[in-house]
């Protein structure tokens, strides 16, 4: 049924007027959620509330959403302003699309995250007075939850590091600005204390740097893919040795801040044995250079290149996208079959004010289809998302979109790209009406499932029109979005029975899966699983594992 015949009478020509043109072309809906919700989202982390915590810098001066009671942070080390009564986080409640202000006393700016396997959102670094602090915030079911702070919690500085949750449910903080290391939180003993050494990260570093937010991933075998600048290595933290070394990216140009493409490790298979990562977009090198000391806008790179990792001669293959993109997020859509790239812009670079012509088509990328047919341009945007804008998965399919500031501070007229303060749902055409019959709907799911590794477990979903080709089982882990990459990012294709008929007449079927074989496939944690019918994901229920 067409959406706008839905709309009430009076409605109609809004509702003719947003839904319709946004439909028009290439597949996907966008909704504006909030015009502004106060801070700028340049981090952002759904927790297993249905929350997503989302924040940006303290030293921008005040923001646009006050703390509550009369709090104010007095801090005389903020660079802008000593005494600020504004929030810098926030809590995005997605269900009843509210916002509750959140109070971060030190500089998280250009940060990293993890969710721990309790659930609890664990955050690092930072700059100015937070560069070494450790946040942690509990997904609480009231309003009462805040951040609590450790200000020197790490043994390093961490501006521009990654994080990835490991097998035992530690995080690995990679990297940051001027370090040439990584360190562990929590910090379980004298061995977790100090940054162990890591010469791969100066050696990738260049004159514009280039190599910070390194992409990381947990591959399937324990040790940790690093990618930074143009090259990678497999890494066994445990030893503190490469394991690996990979090639250079064909044309040798940058991928990491400032020139910052962006990443994915592409949908994992039960068997446990490839891991395929993806990198699509950024800068050709010397692009950061130009734009800041020359204001030459240098075209940014319109390649994805592709390498399996545990191939026994891994070599990268470049397809070409269909725009320029750099500044793109890149998010696993919950079919498993389909990677968005969304955001970011075709000229410049990262970094203050460098970014120019903002690319507003997502497009999509097919990793199973023939190479040369894997991309598809979708609905374009109307707002610019720059430089510190994200974008993540929320469980209900949609794409939560935000951020873009470009500035120093909350600068709203008089440039060229504004400081945007709102939210928007991108809709992948899988949420389009047409689709309705083939939805799966998960019956029965109650609070966190527990799942046990190698253990079968059941789901029961109705769905109207069950496709020829059966269903699959995904599970996607809700990941930390800043800087146009996604932490912790992974989706699993579990190993799964033909659905069966639980109940022909009420369209009611069971499907058998079995929960992933290892913390290597999965670290413990919090997921979303998802029923796909035909490429039609149900809304996702959450999951938990954890030895
Ligand atoms: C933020 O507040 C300022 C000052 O009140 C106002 O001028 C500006 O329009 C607001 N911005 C947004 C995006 O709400
Ligand atoms: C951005 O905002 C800051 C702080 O309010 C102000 O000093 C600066 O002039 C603004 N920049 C522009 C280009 O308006």
């Amino acid at each position: 049924m067409n959406r706008s015949v839905a709309c009430p009478f009076l409605l109609f020509f809004l509702c003719f007027a947003t839904v319709s043109p946004a439909t028009a072309s290439g597949g996907g809906q966008w909704e504006l959620l909030q015009p502004s919700i106060g801070v700028s989202a340049m981090h952002m982390q759904l927790l297993s509330n249905d929350r997503v915590i989302v924040f940006d810098r303290t030293d921008f001066g005040p923001s646009n959403l006050s703390l509550p009671g009369g709090r104010c942070r007095n801090d005389p080390r903020d660079w802008t302003l000593t005494v600020d009564c504004t929030a810098h986080a926030a809590e995005y409640d997605v269900p009843s699309n509210a916002v509750r202000p959140l109070t971060v006393l030190t500089d998280p700016w250009c940060s990293s995250g993890t969710v721990s396997p309790d659930g609890r959102l664990i955050q690092t670094g930072g700059a100015n007075d937070g560069e070494r602090a450790v946040r942690y915030l509990d997904p609480c079911h009231d309003r009462l939850c805040d951040w609590e702070e450790d200000a020197a919690g790490l043994a390093a500085a961490r501006w521009y590091a990654t994080n990835h949750v490991l097998p035992d449910g530690r995080a690995v903080v990679v990297g940051g600005r001027s370090q040439h290391n990584y360190e562990f939180v929590p910090k379980l003993g004298a061995a977790d204390a100090g940054a162990v050494s890591l010469p791969f990260l100066r050696e990738t570093r260049d004159a514009e740097y280039n190599n910070l937010y390194p992409f990381v991933y947990l591959n399937v075998d324990g040790n940790l893919f690093v990618f930074a600048n143009n090259r990678a290595i497999l890494l066994d933290y445990k030893t503190n040795s490469i394991v690996r070394t990979y090639p250079t990216v064909p044309d040798g140009h940058p991928r990491n801040y400032p020139s910052t493409g962006s990443s994915v490790l592409l949908p994992l298979q039960p068997s446990g044995s490839e891991a395929e990562v993806l990198i699509c977009g950024g800068a050709p090198e010397g692009s950061f250079t130009k734009a800041s000391t020359q204001k030459v806008f240098v075209g940014a790179l319109n390649t994805c290149v592709r390498i399996g990792i545990n191939d026994p001669s891994p070599s990268w293959s470049v397809e070409t996208m269909p725009s320029p993109r750099l500044m793109g997020d890149m998010i696993l859509l919950p079919s498993g079959d389909e990677v968005l790239i969304i955001n970011g812009a075709a000229a410049g670079s990262a970094g203050w004010e460098l970014g120019r012509e903002p690319v507003l088509k997502p497009v999509s990328y097919r990793h199973g289809s023939p190479a040369g047919s894997r991309f598809d341009v979708k609905t374009p945007a109307t707002i610019p998302r720059m430089y510190h804008s994200t974008a993540i998965l929320l469980r209900d399919g949609r794409v939560l979109v935000g951020g873009s500031n470009p500035h120093a501070f909350y600068n709203f007229t008089g440039v060229d790209f504004p400081t945007d303060l709102s939210l928007e749902a991108y809709s992948p055409a899988y949420l389009e009406a047409a689709n309705s019959n083939a939805r799966p709907a998960i019956t029965g799911a109650g609070p966190p499932v527990e799942l046990n590794y190698g253990k079968p477990f059941s789901l029961r979903f109705s769905v109207a029109a069950m496709s020829e080709k059966g269903v699959l089982v995904t599970m996607v882990a809700p990941s930390f979005a800043t800087h146009s990459f996604s932490m912790n990012q992974r989706l699993l294709i579990l190993e799964s029975k033909p659905a069966a008929a639980a109940d022909a007449e009420s369209s009611l079927y069971v499907v058998d899966a079995m929960a992933p074989s290892s913390t290597f496939m999965a670290p413990p944690g919090y997921y979303m699983v998802f029923v796909v019918n035909g490429g039609i994901p149900s809304e996702g229920v959450w999951v938990h594992i954890q030895h």
